[in-house]
């Protein structure tokens, strides 16, 4: 264990089994919608993934190679925690989206979901866009944090790994100040 850690929380094998649960169930519940449309969607390009950087980098590429669909990836990186600051300062973008959404079905991808700013910028942006629909799914869910408003008709996330309590970790893509992203499992850090 990193000695930076005072705990870990959630350890790779436990994160492993649960990102292959949630890939499997995204790529069924994909598939669904589109077998609807009539589109097979192993073949058609229908499915953007869009992952929230530089956070959700692990978690995404872990969970796409479970989702058995023909998709591209469209980065979106946002801001939140500027330096060494442990709570959601307000959430702005920081790219721009390059393709064009129209009839495609999002996934946005992310780490974690703490105040909510986050999913309800980017979801209010893809909404903009045209998307067929939009879903997003986090690997964890901070419990008992004062949330802003979720996004109009919409849940923050329609897919959650793990409920956390409200404690800063690391680990797994997540940082503090920009480090500790390569940790295979997820900590709290020593303070
Ligand atoms: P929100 O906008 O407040 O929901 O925060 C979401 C973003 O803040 C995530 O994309 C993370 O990058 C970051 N974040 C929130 N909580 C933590 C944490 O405990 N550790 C590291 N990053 C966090
Ligand atoms: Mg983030």
């Amino acid at each position: 264990m990193f000695p930076q850690l005072e705990r870990i929380l959630i350890d790779r094998s436990k994160i492993a089994e649960r990102v292959a649960q949630m890939g499997a169930e995204i790529g069924e519940d994909f598939a669904q919608r589109l077998d609807a449309e009539g589109v097979d969607g192993r073949i058609e390009d229908r499915v953007v993934i869009v992952p929230i950087m530089a956070g959700a980098m692990v978690f995404t590429a872990d969970l796409i190679r479970h989702i058995p669909l023909k998709l591209r990836l469209e980065m979106l990186a946002v801001s939140s925690y500027p330096g060494t600051a442990t709570r959601s300062k307000g959430a702005t973008l920081a790219s721009e989206l390059k393709s064009d959404l129209t009839g495609k079905h999002v996934l946005i991808v992310d780490d974690i979901l703490d105040s909510g700013r986050t999913l309800r910028l980017v979801r209010d942006l893809l909404d903009e866009r045209g998307a067929a629909s939009i879903r997003a799914a986090v690997l964890l869910d901070k419990q008992g944090v004062d949330r802003v408003p979720p996004p109009d008709g919409h849940v923050f996330a329609e897919y959650k790994g793990f409920e956390i309590p409200d404690a800063f970790v690391v680990g797994y893509g997540l940082d503090y100040d920009g480090c500790y992203r390569n940790l295979p499992d997820i900590g709290v850090l020593r303070t």
